[in-house]
């Protein structure tokens, strides 16, 4: 069997690279990393400035000295559709042949011009019909993330989306219950995925751009501060400009954007809820650098008036812990979620 790739999950706010090896004894933590980028590298899944974003990749690299060449990365952002779509039932042969005319109608974009996969989600619904999660990536946007990877002197072999990613993640460490529907969310800097797994399957992915930006944003705007200082502020550090501790309005200011986010989440929740019925979902689990922020836990927990955890996905992860800075992989857990995903990719694996 071949070795796992290298998960690259390369974020709009940092580069995350874990590295797993699978024996029969479960997963073992290999290498674990993250090179911030500077902001506007990344616009909504575009990459704006191959040349940060190939530095921060090699960088990390070079540091953890990684010698796998291959990858598994994630794209997303608005050159990506997720969409659940119905058609009769046919055989799997049938559906390879017919997927692109079906795609024509439920995606916005050239046929030309993008890649087309999917994934049978429930072989026959209530109406006789096959449901599928179809999948339309801009083939711009893989070729970009392909080419900042082949600069980095990588090989990307496996391309995922991040909401996937995910959910491998969560399920590696937690296992998917089969008779109950749980909703993952991962906040990443500037876009959140919502995934809702229904008795062990994913039926619902969507993407929503706000992540942990709106509360750096917010922070410099209502204490007049710019981004570094807010950026400090938010995640509870001294001001590297002013040195000063975090005023106290800070929190008021992170409990109003997490009711906005909380919000945006459940306008997700309740349109799945809506148009699915006889579905509960039993829990939320957050994952993402921005799972951090205490009150989005409790204004998300208030809104959809669910239970909600931060995931670990080193969970159920062996680690050696005379070879890594365990304060410092505790602290950046929830954003390795993506990353570790990735990380149980091999090559040759089903895009
Ligand atoms: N302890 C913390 N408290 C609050 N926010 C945090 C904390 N640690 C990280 N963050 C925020 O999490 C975000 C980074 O998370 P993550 O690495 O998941 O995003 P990303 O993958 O870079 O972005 P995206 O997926 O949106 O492109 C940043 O907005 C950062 O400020
Ligand atoms: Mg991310």
């Amino acid at each position: 069997m071949a070795d796992n790739c290298v998960g690259l999950d390369i974020g709009s706010s940092s580069i995350k690279v874990v590295q797993v090896k699978e024996t029969k004894k479960g997963v073992q933590l290999m290498n674990f990393g993250l090179e911030p980028i500077p902001s506007q590298s990344i616009v909504d899944g575009a990459i704006m400035n191959q040349g940060a974003v190939v530095d921060a990749i090699r960088n990390v690299f070079g540091r953890l000295r990684i010698r796998e060449k291959r990858v598994a990365i994630a794209v997303g952002g608005h050159s990506v559709i997720i969409k659940k779509i119905s058609v009769p039932p046919m055989t799997r042969g049938e559906l390879e042949e017919q997927i692109k005319w079906e795609a024509e109608h439920h995606v916005p974009f050239d046929p030309h011009d993008v890649q087309i996969d999917y994934e049978v989600i429930n072989e026959e619904n209530a109406q006789g019909q096959m449901d599928l999660l179809l999948v339309a990536a801009k083939n711009e946007l893989l070729n970009d993330y392909a080419a900042v990877v082949r600069d980095a002197q990588l090989k990307p072999v496996v391309v995922d989306l991040a909401a996937f990613a995910v959910q491998n993640a969560f399920e590696r460490n937690y296992g998917l219950p089969p008779d109950e529907s749980v909703a993952l969310v991962n906040i990443g800097a500037s876009i959140s995925t919502i995934n809702i797994v229904v008795n062990g399957v994913t039926t619902f992915t969507r993407e929503v751009t706000i992540g942990g930006n709106a509360y750096t944003e917010e922070i410099q705007k209502q204490l007049s501060v710019g981004y570094e200082e807010a950026e400090a502020y938010k995640v509870g550090a001294v001001s590297p400009v002013s040195g000063e501790v975090v005023p106290g309005e800070v929190d008021r200011v992170l409990a109003q954007v997490s009711d906005l986010v909380a919000g945006e989440f459940q306008r997700s929740l309740d349109f799945f809820l809506a148009t699915t019925s006889g579905t509960e979902i039993s829990k939320l689990y957050l994952s993402g650098g921005s799972a951090q922020v205490s009150s989005l836990q409790r204004a998300v927990e208030a809104k959809s008036r669910m239970a909600v955890e931060v995931v670990d996905p080193f969970f159920n992860v062996t680690i050696d812990e005379t070879r890594f800075d365990m304060p410092y992989l505790r602290a950046h857990a929830p954003l390795a979620a993506v990353a570790f995903g990735l990380a149980l990719r091999r090559p040759g694996d089903d895009v």
